[in-house]
């Protein structure tokens, strides 16, 4: 709660102001995600998803090929859709391996840990519930063994490509020579395409983003008027780099709490995400740069995504 108004009070009264997208995941913002993978213009899902039921197989004999036993870890498993497809072909192939999805949600790691047990009879699972890089941390005495780790959906376009780097090496620091790493890039293409994908024609990813400001209202006892707020991506063909902003429609204040008034003016933006769209070359060349060996890349039919397998050198 209070590292929750510090981020938010300071984004607030930046300038320019922004948020913090690891914010949208509460409750309603995870079920609000659910029904973004299934709007027809959310084309990411289902492209990942194409890889992951078709090549899940290959995927693990890969894996299997090179651990005997070993653990996996997922960055922001959401509701895990996708993986659950590598896990079976795992459990499938008599690997001893620990499931531990990391997830800021609560929800989402309550949810998992209570189904996933039955849907893939015999799987150990532990879930940990908070930031990517304090629950790797805690992980450090509990996984001994080589490490899988998963960061699907492309969640990495979320970091601004100028951090890309050095988030990976910051996820290098917890792993050893060996270790796997299997990430989603969302490829550039079509600009309309994209630009569809974030703004949906029934309104579901403009519902998520003003779901933060009903969040904070709730939260911090604020009082922002959603209706006042409009949704406004865009895309630079350029720089990759697809940006959701909320939009002021008018000149008005919000209360946060008692502690005090947030000026907007007409038309003023926040900024709410980066959703980054890469090259295979700009993957390949992010994955060196951070001290990894890109392995191989798995690519959906349509070749729009793509889920690259590094090792740590
Ligand atoms: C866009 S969803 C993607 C879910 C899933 N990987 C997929 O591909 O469908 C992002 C997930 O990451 C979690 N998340 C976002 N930022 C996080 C952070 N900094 N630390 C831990 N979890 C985070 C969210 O709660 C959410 O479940």
């Amino acid at each position: 709660m209070n590292e929750f108004f510090e981020d938010i009070w300071r984004g607030l009264n930046a300038s320019p102001k922004y948020m913090e997208s690891k914010y949208f995941y509460d409750e309603a913002g995870d079920a609000i995600f659910q029904e973004i993978m299934n709007v027809p213009e959310y084309y990411l899902t289902k492209s990942e998803m194409d890889i992951f039921s078709s090549q899940s197989g290959k995927l693990a004999d890969i894996i299997a090929n090179q651990f005997a036993a070993f653990d996996v870890i997922e960055l922001g498993p959401g509701d895990c859709t996708k993986s659950i497809h590598l896990l079976k072909e795992l459990a499938s192939r008599k690997t001893d391996f620990t499931y531990y999805p990391i997830d800021i949600s609560t929800n989402i790691i309550n949810q998992l840990d209570r189904t996933l047990p039955s849907i893939v009879p015999g799987m150990k699972v532990a879930g940990l519930n908070g930031d990517y890089f304090d629950m790797l941390d805690e992980l450090k005495d509990m996984s001994t063994r080589n490490k899988v780790v998963l960061f699907l959906g492309s969640s990495i376009g979320n970091i601004p490509l100028e951090n890309t780097v050095d988030f990976f090496k910051a996820l290098k620091s917890h792993l050893s020579p060996g270790d796997l790493i299997l990430t989603g890039f969302d490829l550039k293409k079509d600009p309309n395409v994209i630009l569809a994908a974030y703004n949906d024609k029934a309104g579901v990813t403009k519902r998520f983003n003003l779901n933060l400001l009903t969040r904070i209202n709730n939260t911090l006892d604020a009082d922002f008027d959603t209706a006042q707020f409009a949704h406004a991506p865009t895309y630079s063909e350029e720089t990759g780099a697809c940006e959701s902003y909320l939009v002021s429609m008018k000149k008005q204040r919000v209360r946060v709490g008692e502690v005090g008034w947030i000026h907007f003016d007409e038309g003023e933006r926040i900024y709410m995400e980066v959703s980054q769209k890469y090259t295979t070359k700009q993957v390949d060349d992010i994955a060196v740069a951070a001290g990894f060996e890109p392995v191989h890349h798995f690519y959906d039919s349509k070749e729009w995504f793509m889920d690259a397998l590094w090792k740590c050198a």
